[in-house]
Formats: structure tokens, C-alpha cells, sequence
């Protein structure tokens, strides 16, 4: 499938409740640790460059709103499990993701749990896997960063992760390679 891009605009960046969040149209929400790629794969995923990336973790504090295509949200949410010395502390950007993602009457079409495919499921990885369990979201697991690992540390790790999370879909992704965008696409609007 082919997603043609044909506007995106950074509509805002939230701190808590918005009403936008209630105005109907689709959301796709992109989580997971901090410094794991979540800007990079929306960059690439829009074909732009609207959220900001940095080698740095902790980049993301709010949660960005953009809008694609005047159809569609998507939504990039800071990193979790990263103790900032400026800025929000971990706890309130905890607070900030739960409350988007489990503590609300909207919901997302769909949700984007992204993990490091080197490091693997974390523990805090496997706490939001479970939470987004729990509470029947539609979401699927991207395993980013593919690019660093040799073919035998990929068919490894690959496996350990399917493994953990049995039964849901694992795409194996690039940012720096655009591997999986393919599959992303089709699995996000699907
Ligand atoms: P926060 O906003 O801090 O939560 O981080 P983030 O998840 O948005 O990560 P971001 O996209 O800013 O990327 C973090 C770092 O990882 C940057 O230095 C990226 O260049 C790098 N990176 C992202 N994707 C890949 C990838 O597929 N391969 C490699 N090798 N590096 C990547
Ligand atoms: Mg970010």
C-alpha cells in the first residue's frame, strides 16, 4: 500500500486534556522509551520532518499533535522510563501518558508500541505492552533500529521478542534504512 502524503501541520503540543483529542478525528498514537525513534519513524512515516529528533534522550515532552492530510492525527507522545534533569519529571510524563492513552473516553484507531530491537522487550516495555493489553487497544509493535544488528543478532532477538508478546504483529524497522515502512503503512491502516 501506498500512503501519498499530501499535508501535514503540527497542530499542538498538549500538557494535559485538550478537546481537541475529542473532536473525532482518527488518532494514531506512537509510544515507547525514550530515544527509541519514535520522532525519527513518524519523520519518515510522513515523508517530513515535523517532529523533532535528538541524539539526546528525553526530546519529546509534550504530547504533539500533527495532522495529516486533513484526515488524520498523529500523535507523538514523549518517551517513558528516562529520569530528566530538566523539564517535566518522569513521574508527571508518566502521568501525562497514562492519561492519553488509559484515562480517557477517546480512543486511538490505532497505537504504535516502538521498541529498541537490539535491547529488546525492557521491563518497562513489557509494563506498557500490558497496559495496552489490559485495556483493548488496537496497537502493534514495531522493533526499530534493525540497522545496528548483524543478521544472526536479528534472527536472535527477533524471535525473543515474538516470543514475549505472543500473537501480536512485530515489524522489524530502520529509521535510517526506511526497512518495515511498507508493513508499518499497512498495518497502521488497516
Ligand atoms: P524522545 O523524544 O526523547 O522520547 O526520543 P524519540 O523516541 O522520539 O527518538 P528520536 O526519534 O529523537 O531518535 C533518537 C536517536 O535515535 C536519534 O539519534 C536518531 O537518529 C536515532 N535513531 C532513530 N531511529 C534509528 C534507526 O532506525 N537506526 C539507528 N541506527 N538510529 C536511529
Ligand atoms: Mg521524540
Amino acid at each position: 500500500m501506498n500512503m501519498k502524503i499530501k499535508s501535514t501541520k503540527f497542530i499542538k503540543g498538549l500538557v494535559g486534556y485538550d478537546t481537541i483529542l475529542a473532536d473525532g478525528i482518527p488518532q494514531i498514537a506512537f509510544i515507547g522509551r525514550s530515544n527509541v525513534g519514535k520522532s525519527s519513524l513518524i519523520n519518515i512515516l510522513t515523508s517530513s520532518s515535523i517532529s523533532r529528533t535528538s541524539s539526546f534522550p528525553g526530546r519529546t515532552q509534550e504530547i504533539n499533535i500533527f495532522l495529516i492530510n486533513n484526515s488524520f492525527y498523529v500523535v507523538d507522545l514523549p518517551g517513558y522510563g528516562f529520569a530528566r534533569t530538566s523539564g517535566l519529571g518522569r513521574e508527571k510524563i508518566g502521568e501525562l501518558i497514562d492519561s492519553y492513552l488509559f484515562n480517557s473516553l477517546y480512543g486511538q484507531k490505532k497505537v504504535v508500541l516502538i521498541i529498541d530491537a537490539n535491547i529488546g522487550m525492557t521491563e518497562k516495555d513489557l509494563l506498557m505492552f500490558r497496559e495496552l493489553e489490559n485495556h483493548q487497544k488496537d496497537f502493534i509493535i514495531v522493533a526499530n533500529k534493525i540497522d545496528k544488528m548483524t543478521q544472526s543478532e536479528y534472527h536472535n532477538k527477533m524471535n525473543e521478542i515474538k516470543k514475549m508478546v505472543k500473537g501480536y504483529t512485530v515489524i522489524p524497522f530502520s529509521t535510517k534504512k526506511k526497512d518495515g515502512l511498507e508493513d508499518l503503512i499497512d498495518q497502521i491502516f488497516s
